[in-house]
């Protein structure tokens, strides 16, 4: 009786998986000749290899980048699949027969060479298209019109090809249309005013073109709008105000144009923005107050090359998000804060530094080692005002510059006598592992304290060796004057660069 029952529930269970496989099978197995065909024909144009896309295998379950839906073909990808070498010989847009693979969803190409121009069928075909992707494809010609009739689509990316010619009104048809990029292209022309009839979009690119002209105003209506870039243009005219109804914008890039003018008030009204690229523009005037403390998001500002003035908004210093800041080539007034530790490029303006570190701190850096400070050579309230003209200070500049240059190159060499002198002492004497050289103390925290490879000389030395061996490079400081703490200030500043001990070591090796 129990072994007649379980042989039945084998059996049973066998034909259940025979009856997953069976609809597995019918579900992935292609339903139409014709598609079927028409994948061949494709195959075959391109010069796809026998490999990706096997003759006798079924396209839906066993071909490179070809998926189906309901047993038809509903996306395929091309690139990154290598071609016959008749194939590259003869590359070309020759993908003709994908006018009988109506249920075609996605079309991605992108890198995939297909010299020639988009044909007119491809918008009165493909009615069931929702992705086209001929990224760098080599495309050459003009965006056909009908394009304008695939209104499933979402995303057009253009990207990197040869396209002229304008962009076509009957784009705005596209009600779904998310993203739209047409850069690195050469196209020209105006920007079509019915651009602000693309209602959805959300990614519009145009950088890297020969667009000229304005910046539609009808722009505003873009609500959606997140990314804006028309970049390396010929685009010639003031920022238009409407751009402050784009307030899910969160890229805008225009930079490399002509665009003229003073920044619009209403810039303040992009709350999501991240990334504000303008530079390369003739935008004069000030910038409008608050911008700064407005666009709380901004991580990247970039006004480099322009004719901006006015005070530079000192909001800007303390933002919390922001990674990347170029303001330099303009005509900035006011006070920036030295030593922001983020990226920033500040230079050509009328900026004046502010310290960052305030000389209360220098003194006590040099107070907790015991050596005295003469404030940089400003007067302070210690000591008697010196009564300097600006040519006495001016000089004292050269004469100072003159000295530490010269005492620099002292130590520099009484350094290099003494680290040579030690090493010879130590020729034959293994020198201890890191690990148990006793480490001296009372050292400022910010110093490295990684071990540094040394290249060339194989070796590893830790800072804490190179302090020892030099006695905390350290030099009798009796024979120089005050200004001697300031180099060493510097030395110390320099040594935090980590090129530096690699270079001492490699001295040390020599
Ligand atoms: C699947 O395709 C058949 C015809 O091939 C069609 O009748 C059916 O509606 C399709 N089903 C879906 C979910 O698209
Ligand atoms: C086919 O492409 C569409 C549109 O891009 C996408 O939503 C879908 O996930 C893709 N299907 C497959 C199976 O890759
Ligand atoms: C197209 O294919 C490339 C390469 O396989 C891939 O990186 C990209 O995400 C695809 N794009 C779309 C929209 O499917
Ligand atoms: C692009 O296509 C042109 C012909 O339209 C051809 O001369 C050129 O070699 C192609 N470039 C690449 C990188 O395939
Ligand atoms: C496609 O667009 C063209 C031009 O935009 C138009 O003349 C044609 O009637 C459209 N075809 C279809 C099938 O909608
Ligand atoms: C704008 O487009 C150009 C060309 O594709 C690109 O180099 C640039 O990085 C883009 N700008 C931003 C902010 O992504
Ligand atoms: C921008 O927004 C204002 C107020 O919300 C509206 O009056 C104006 O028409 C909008 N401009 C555009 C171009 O959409
Ligand atoms: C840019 O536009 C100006 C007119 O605004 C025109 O004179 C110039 O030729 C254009 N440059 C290019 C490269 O198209
Ligand atoms: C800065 O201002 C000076 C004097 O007003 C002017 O000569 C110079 O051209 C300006 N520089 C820039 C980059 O606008
Ligand atoms: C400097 O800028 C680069 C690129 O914008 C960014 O990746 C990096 O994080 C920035 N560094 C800092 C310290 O913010």
């Amino acid at each position: 009786m129990e072994a007649q029952g379980s042989a039945l529930s084998i059996f049973f269970l066998a034909v259940i998986l025979l009856l997953i496989q069976c609809v597995a099978a019918q579900r992935v197995r292609i339903s139409s000749p014709i598609e079927r065909r028409a994948l061949l024909d494709l195959r075959a144009s391109l010069g796809l290899r026998g490999k990706d896309w096997p003759m006798k295998a079924d396209p839906c379950s066993s071909w490179l980048g070809v998926e189906c839906r309901n047993r038809s073909v509903s996306n395929i990808t091309v690139s990154g699949l290598r071609r016959t070498r008749v194939g590259r010989l003869n590359p070309g847009f020759n993908v003709d027969s994908l006018v009988h693979l109506t249920p075609l969803v996605s079309f991605n190409a992108s890198g995939f060479p297909l010299p020639g121009s988009i044909l007119d069928w491809f918008g009165n075909r493909l009615v069931n298209l929702e992705v086209l992707n001929l990224r760098s494809c080599n495309i050459s010609g003009s965006i056909p019109g009908t394009l304008g009739n695939l209104s499933r689509l979402t995303s057009l990316y253009l990207h990197n090809n040869n396209l002229a010619g304008s962009i076509p009104a009957t784009l705005e048809k596209l009600r779904n249309l998310k993203i739209l990029d047409l850069s690195i292209n050469s196209r020209n022309g105006l920007i079509p005013s019915s651009i602000g009839s693309f209602g959805n979009i959300e990614r519009l690119e145009l950088a890297s073109n020969y667009l000229s002209g304005l910046i539609p105003p009808s722009l505003g209506s873009l609500r959606g709008l997140q990314v804006f870039n028309v970049s390396d243009n010929n685009l010639s005219c003031p920022i238009p105000i409407q751009f402050g109804n784009l307030s899910r914008l969160v890229e805008l890039d225009l930079s490399k144009n002509s665009l003229y003018g003073s920044m619009p008030e209403e810039i303040k009204m992009l709350r999501s923005l991240r990334k504000m690229i303008m530079g390369d523009n003739e935008l004069e005037g000030r910038l409008p107050v608050d911008l700064f403390s407005s666009l709380v998001e901004l991580q990247v500002v970039d006004l480099n090359r322009n004719k901006l003035d006015g005070a530079l908004n000192s909001a800007i210093w303390s933002m919390s998000k922001l990674q990347s800041l170029d303001v330099s080539n303009n005509n900035f007034t006011g006070k920036f804060v030295n030593g922001v530790e983020r990226n920033g490029s500040i230079d050509k303006n009328c900026l004046q530094a502010t310290k960052q570190r305030s000389l209360e701190d220098y003194r006590l850096f040099y107070s907790e080692r015991g050596l005295s400070f003469d404030s940089f050579g400003a007067p302070d309230a210690t000591s008697p005002p010196a009564e300097s003209s600006p040519e006495n200070r001016k000089r004292l500049i050269f004469i100072l510059a003159g000295v530490i240059g010269g005492l620099g190159f002292i130590v520099v060499l009484v350094l290099l006598l003494v680290l040579i002198l030690i090493r010879n002492k130590g020729i034959g004497n293994q020198r201890g592992s890191a690990d148990v050289v006793p480490v001296p103390e009372g050292d400022s925290p910010q110093l490295p304290k990684d071990p540094t490879n040394l290249a060339g000389s194989g070796g590893s030395f830790t800072y804490e060796q190179l302090l020892l061996t030099t006695e905390n490079f350290r030099v009798n400081t009796s024979s120089f004057k005050n200004e001697t703490y300031m180099m060493e200030l510097d030395l110390f500043r320099k040594l935090s660069h980590p090129r530096f001990v690699p270079l001492l070591g490699a001295l040390l090796g020599a």
